[in-house]
C-alpha cells in the first residue's frame, strides 16, 4: 500500500518511526522513514508535512517542518516542542510515539520555499522555528551559497539540532537571551546592516516574526520570507465582521455565514467534508478556490493575496455580500 486517499481527497501514508532522540529540553524529534517496500515523496527546503495524531480525544492534524536535507529520500525529520497550551498533539506525541511505532502523515507541502539563487541568505530562528531553517542552510551548504543564521533560544540547552547546524560550515550566532549577560537579538541592527539582496527568513514565536516584520517592512517584498506557528492576534481580522452569502459551486449549495462564523464552520456543517487543521489561517490545509466575489484575506500564508483566486475559509471572509467557491 503506498498513499490512501483521506475522505476529503488528501493523500495520507503510513510511515514507521525508525528514531525518537531528544533533541533539546521538551524537544524531540522523529526519523520517519517508508513502510517496507516502499518510497516517500521527495520535498524542497522549507517543506513541512501533516501527521495525524490519534489523541484520546479524537484525532488531530499538526503540521511539522522537515528538518533534514532535501537531497534525503529515504526519511522526514520532523521535530515536536512540547507545548503545555497545546491542545494535545504535542503532548501525545512527547508521551506517546515511541521507536518502531506506525504514523499516517501526508505529502510535503511548502508554503515558505528557499529562494535558492540568492546570493546571500541571512536566516533567523526562534526555537523551535529552527526545523525549517535548519533544512535551508543544509541546501544552502550544498548549492555553496553564502548564508548565515541567527538562532535564538533562551539557553543552549534548549536548542535543538545546534551540533548540526554548527558542522555545517556557513556562520552560525546563537543568541542565548536567558544567560546572563545576553540580551535579545536586535533584530533592526542586524536587518540595518544586512545587504539590499540579501534573502531574509525568520521563522519561530509570533512575538519574533511580528518584531522582524516590523524591521523589514521597507525591504522589498520578494526578499522577505516569513512562517508562523500560530496566528499573531490582530490576524483574526479588525473591526466587527457581517454576514454574507457563501455559493458553493460543485455542490450546488448556497449557505450563510454569520458575522461571528467562519465559512469552514458553516460548510462543515452543511456536511461537506473539506479538510483543515490550524484553523488559523498559518496552514494551508481549508484553502478553497475562488469562483467569482471579493475575499477578505486573513491568512498567513498567501504572500501576495492580489495574485491568488483562492483562500483560506478558516479566517478569510467575502468582502462584500457573497462569494462563490469551488467547493
Ligand atoms: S485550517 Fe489552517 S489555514 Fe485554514
Amino acid at each position: 500500500m503506498s498513499a490512501v486517499l483521506r475522505a476529503d481527497g488528501v493523500p495520507m501514508r503510513d510511515v514507521v518511526v525508525a528514531a525518537r532522540r531528544e533533541e533539546a529540553e521538551g524537544v524531540v524529534s522523529l526519523e520517519l522513514r517508508a513502510m517496507p517496500g516502499e518510497y516517500l515523496p521527495g520535498f524542497s527546503a522549507g517543506a513541512h508535512i501533516e501527521v495525524h495524531v490519534p489523541t484520546e480525544r479524537g484525532g488531530l492534524q499538526r503540521h511539522y517542518s522537515l528538518a533534514n536535507d532535501p537531497s534525503e529520500r529515504h526519511r522526514y525529520v520532523i521535530a515536536v516542542a512540547r507545548d503545555p497550551a497545546s491542545r494535545g498533539g504535542s503532548q501525545w506525541i512527547h508521551d506517546h510515539v515511541r521507536e518502531g511505532q506506525v504514523l499516517r502523515v501526508g505529502e510535503p507541502c511548502n508554503n515558505f520555499p528557499l529562494a535558492e539563487d540568492a546570493a546571500r541568505s541571512l536566516l533567523i530562528a526562534g526555537g523551535i522555528g529552527i526545523t525549517p531553517l535548519l533544512s535551508m542552510a543544509r541546501r544552502l551548504t550544498t548549492l555553496n551559497r553564502n548564508w548565515s543564521m541567527y538562532y535564538c533560544a533562551r539557553t543552549p540547552a534548549r536548542a535543538a539540532f545546534l551540533q548540526d547546524l554548527l558542522k555545517l560550515g556557513g556562520e552560525v550566532v546563537p543568541v542565548f537571551d536567558a544567560m546572563p549577560g545576553v540580551s535579545k537579538l536586535d533584530l533592526q541592527a542586524l536587518v540595518e546592516k544586512t545587504s539590499a539582496d540579501t534573502h531574509l527568513y525568520c521563522c519561530g514565536p509570533s512575538s519574533l516574526l511580528q518584531a522582524f516584520l516590523d524591521v523589514v517592512r521597507h525591504r522589498d517584498k520578494r526578499t522577505v520570507h516569513v512562517e508562523w506557528f500560530s496566528a499573531p492576534p490582530e490576524a483574526a481580522g479588525t473591526g466587527p465582521d457581517s454576514a454574507f452569502t457563501v455559493h458553493l459551486a460543485r455542490s450546488n449549495l448556497t449557505l450563510q455565514v454569520g458575522a461571528h462564523q467562519s465559512i469552514l464552520e458553516v460548510v462543515r456543517a452543511a456536511g461537506l467534508d473539506v479538510p483543515y487543521s490550524c484553523m488559523e489561517g498559518i496552514c494551508g490545509s481549508c484553502e478553497a478556490r475562488v469562483v467569482s466575489g471579493e475575499c477578505d484575506h486573513r491568512d498567513l500564508i498567501l504572500a501576495d493575496p492580489a495574485c491568488h483566486r483562492s483562500m483560506m475559509i478558516c479566517v478569510s471572509r467575502a468582502k462584500g455580500d457573497a462569494i462563490t467557491l469551488d467547493l
